[in-house]
């Protein structure tokens, strides 16, 4: 069966968030579960596409309008990451460093799908499934189904999955001209409230749509953002799938990015060793608990929160925990957290920025990971954490809910709060404190966290059955 991933993200070719770790790592299991699953992304100019070979396995042009842009389709050479690595080359336009937030975004991701729908045409390959991702694939279902020139390929299925409602892709009817010439009695299913929505499109034309999580299918009828009444509508073809983790990168175990490895059986010694080499480099204090978030700084994940929240822990809690901080995001709540840092050193540390390495070290670590998500598709940090240990105090919205019980219940390990509110952080932080005076009660809950299982192989299985209802001929 040949499943094309379609994705602005992939780990570890360019990662801003979640979507890249699911993208590059799906596919994978899927693979080894006999499946033929090949990613394509757009080309970025990064350390991956500079340091790796790659091969032009294609070439065209193709219109934007009318715009003739030339484009090359180049594949990796050795399919060291466990799938076939295809990336979409467009000089000028797709061949930056960032992976968004470019002035000509609307028109990158268009001529991305441009590109990967003439290859696949012109080419005459076959796929079994279109698995498109996130809005920047989004105009996939649709062209694929209502122009004449993709007429060949009409009937492929297309999944497409949902990684962040939030976030659309939406423009105006003016841009009309970019998409090849469609079928004009459709055009309504390009339409969201008086625009074209590409989230909306492919949910409207994709064969089924998925969501991270079982909950946040439920979710976007209530918050997504102004599409509520579709996903209401359209809720028959969706399936809620809860992510996975690439377990053979994230295992304390083999983990070559932190300072000591351990198993469920050496977990006391093995989490002090990393917290001490932490807490040396932040000026920290390694016998006390140490909280951490790690992330966006963005109002989604409750980032916003994080200043106020931990100012009171520290003074409610006088000396009796730490904090450190790693992430990007809105300017104002990075200088409030570097406020933080300068006003409580040896409490508190920040670090601006993303480090995958430092992120790794982190949750060997760290006692605690705060997720005070308002919306969280799935979340996979919680589950980085849980599998070195880390508990996890989340609130309970989307993924968070369908993968951490409380520990007040049974067989629970995390901390659950309701509410995005700073009063809700701060006694769940009371509740973690407490917890972690009572030692052998935490390390019975770590070894709890380190036995569960959140390996692809579960979540692979399922979108493999998914796939086969769609196709039942592969
Ligand atoms: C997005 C979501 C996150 C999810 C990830 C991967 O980043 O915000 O909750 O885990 O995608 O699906």
């Amino acid at each position: 069966m040949k499943i094309y991933h379609l994705s602005a993200e992939c780990y570890p070719v360019a990662k801003v968030g979640g979507l890249a770790d699911v993208v590059g790592a799906l596919p994978k299991y899927q693979n080894m579960a006999g499946l033929q699953a090949a990613v394509v992304m757009p080309y970025y100019d990064r350390k991956f596409t500079r340091e790796n070979e790659f091969e032009i396995v294609f070439s065209a042009a193709t219109l934007l309008g009318t715009q003739r842009l030339y484009f090359e389709i180049l594949k990796e050479k050795t399919d060291k990451l466990g799938f076939e690595l295809f990336l979409v080359k467009i000089p000028g336009l797709l061949d930056r460093e960032n992976v968004y937030s470019y002035p000509d975004e609307r028109e990158q991701f268009i001529a991305f799908q441009l590109a990967f729908l003439d290859w696949i045409s012109y080419s005459q390959q076959t796929p079994d499934i279109i698995h498109c991702h996130d809005h920047h694939s989004g105009l996939v279902p649709f062209l694929l189904y209502h122009s004449k020139l993709y007429r060949r390929l009409a009937n492929t299925p297309t999944v497409f999955t949902i990684h962040n409602g939030q976030y659309h892709g939406a423009f105006g009817w003016e841009n009309l001209s970019y998409l090849p010439e469609i079928d004009l009695t459709k055009t309504g299913l390009l339409d969201w409230a008086g625009g074209i929505n590409p989230l909306a499109a492919a949910v409207k034309c994709c064969w089924k749509y998925t969501t991270v999580s079982p909950t946040y299918l439920h979710e976007l009828t209530v918050n997504s953002n102004g599409l509520e009444y579709l996903f209401w509508i359209e809720s028959a073809k969706g399936v809620g799938i809860i992510n996975g983790i690439d377990t053979e990168v994230w295992d304390p175990k083999t983990d070559s990015m932190i300072a000591g490895n351990f198993t469920a059986k050496t977990l006391a010694k093995g989490k002090q060793a990393n917290k001490n080499v932490i807490c040396e480099r932040f000026g920290l204090d390694p016998n006390k608990p140490l909280f951490t978030f790690i992330g966006r700084l963005v109002i989604e994940k409750g980032a916003d929160l994080l200043p106020e929240a931990i100012e009171r822990s520290l003074l409610e809690n006088p000396d009796q925990l730490n904090f450190l901080i790693l992430g990007s995001g809105d300017k104002e709540m990075e200088a409030a957290l570097l406020a933080l840092k300068d006003k409580y050193p040896g409490r508190c540390n920040v670090f601006i920025g993303y480090d995958e390495s430092l992120a790794h070290l982190i949750y060997a670590g760290a006692d605690f990971l705060l997720m005070p998500s308002r919306v969280e598709p799935c979340g996979l940090n919680q589950l980085y954490s849980l599998r070195y240990g880390t508990m996890p105090l989340v609130r309970s919205t989307g993924g968070l809910i369908d993968s951490v019980i409380d520990f007040g219940d049974t067989d629970g390990y995390g901390i659950r709060f309701n509410n995005a509110s700073v009063n809700d952080i701060c006694y769940a932080i009371f509740r973690a404190v407490t917890l972690y005076q009572n030692t052998a009660q935490l390390q019975q809950l770590r070894k709890r966290m380190m036995a569960l299982d959140f390996s692809w192989d579960r979540s692979a299985k399922e979108y493999n059955d998914l796939y086969e209802s769609l196709n039942p001929t592969i």
